[in-house]
């Protein structure tokens, strides 16, 4: 048997997905090489991740879009054998604001990684796809053949555009990926050392409703409750975060496990349940035991009124299903919230 660790790069591995990705490739016997530049994350999670797993992952501060640093992490790591590309912006806001900053971050930075792995004969990626591309779907709950639809943000535009960079790519070399299109993560790690670090006044629901839990924001605002939906709020597909982490260990091991397969291949991450933002707040509330004030808003631009996962692909051909239901994701949510206050 060969016992030697596997190293896989990890771009965006000091981010929220990024971090709980790393702990569970740890777990399951990975090396990882961190590349990050800490523009969305901050240097304790690193410290975070050695104790939650016992493994100080090597981290190397650097730029994506930077590819002559980027390739100094090539030469001195020749144990690499895949990467998982989560480095991006993702505030759909600011993307409409600043569509340059959006499209040279987001997509120089997957180009760099694409062409170094092929460079250096270690072509097999995972990319961080969304259920973005999808928009409002004609029929739920969306399939991976289900028609992919204009974006409506920059942001958006820079997960269709990546997802076709690498389909052209994987035609025409040896690249070899997969796609994880990720519906709502949201919650955090069990042990509340790691989750998401909003960058000033959260947009996401989630960290919004946490924040108004713990006082930092007056209440919460529901975007609207006149959708054709049961109680009216829109719906979505969350996924707690450690599933989702777990989603990217399955697909590494097909890439590195599994011979025969498409030079590349998509694959919805969500539960296959869709929940209503007041279902949410319900099950904030049942989980954690803490009342949630909340007003009915207009409409948020731009919000798609129903979008939720199916599932079967991911479930029979990666071999992965979520495991954690509504509840968990918000008292995890909460239990990272309430320890974040205590250092921040
Ligand atoms: P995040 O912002 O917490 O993590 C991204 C990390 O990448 C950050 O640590 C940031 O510092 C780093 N980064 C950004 N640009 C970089 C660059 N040029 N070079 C090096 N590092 C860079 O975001 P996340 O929620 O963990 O998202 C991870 C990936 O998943 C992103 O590609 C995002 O677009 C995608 N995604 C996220 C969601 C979600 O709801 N969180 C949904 C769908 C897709
Ligand atoms: C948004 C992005 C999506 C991105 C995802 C994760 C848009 C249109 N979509 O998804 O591209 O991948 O974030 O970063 O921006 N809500 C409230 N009050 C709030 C916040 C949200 O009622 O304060 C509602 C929204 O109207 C929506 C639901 O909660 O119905 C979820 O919102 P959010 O967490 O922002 O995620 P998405 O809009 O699904």
């Amino acid at each position: 048997m060969n016992t030697e660790k596997k190293t896989i790069l990890v771009t965006g591995g000091m981010g929220y997905i990024g971090s709980h990705t790393t702990v569970a490739l740890i777990e399951q016997g990975f090396d990882v090489v961190i590349v990050d530049n800490l523009s969305n994350s901050s240097s304790f999670i690193l410290e975070r991740i050695q104790q939650i797993s016992g493994v100080l992952p090597k981290f190397y501060q650097v730029d994506c879009c930077d590819k002559a640093a980027l390739e100094k992490v090539f030469i001195q790591e020749n144990s690499i054998v895949a990467s998982i590309h989560f480095a991006a912006l993702k505030a759909v806001g600011e993307s409409v604001e600043k569509p340059m900053l959006y499209y040279k971050n987001n997509l120089v930075s997957l180009m760099n990684i694409i062409e170094l792995q092929l460079q250096y004969e270690i072509p097999k990626l995972v990319f961080s796809s969304s259920c973005t591309v999808y928009g409002e779907p004609d029929f739920l709950p969306v399939t991976e053949k289900s028609e992919i639809k204009p974006a409506t943000s920059p942001y958006g535009n820079t997960k269709q555009i990546g997802e076709e960079i690498i389909l052209d790519i994987s035609r025409n070399s040896p690249l070899q990926a997969i796609a994880l299109r990720y519906f709502n993560p949201v919650g955090a790690h069990a042990s509340a050392l790691i989750g998401e670090l909003p960058n000033g006044t959260p947009n996401n629901l989630v960290p919004y409703i946490t924040q108004t839990a713990i006082g930092k924001q007056p209440y919460l605002r529901v975007f609207g409750n006149d959708y054709n939906t049961p109680d009216g709020t829109c719906i979505r597909d969350y996924i707690h975060v450690v599933d989702v982490a777990a989603a990217h260990v399955a697909a590494l091991n097909r890439l590195l496990i599994i011979p025969e397969r498409p030079q590349f291949e998509f694959f919805n991450i969500g539960t296959g349940n869709g929940n209503t933002v007041l279902e949410v707040i319900h099950a904030f509330e049942n989980a954690t035991g803490v009342k949630l004030p909340y007003q009915i808003y207009p409409r948020r631009d731009g919000d798609i009124e129903k979008v939720y996962a199916n599932t079967d692909l991911s479930n029979n051909v990666l071999g992965w299903k979520s495991n954690l239901n509504i509840e968990q994701m918000m008292a995890s949510a909460w239990a990272w919230e309430q320890k974040l206050s205590t250092i921040k």
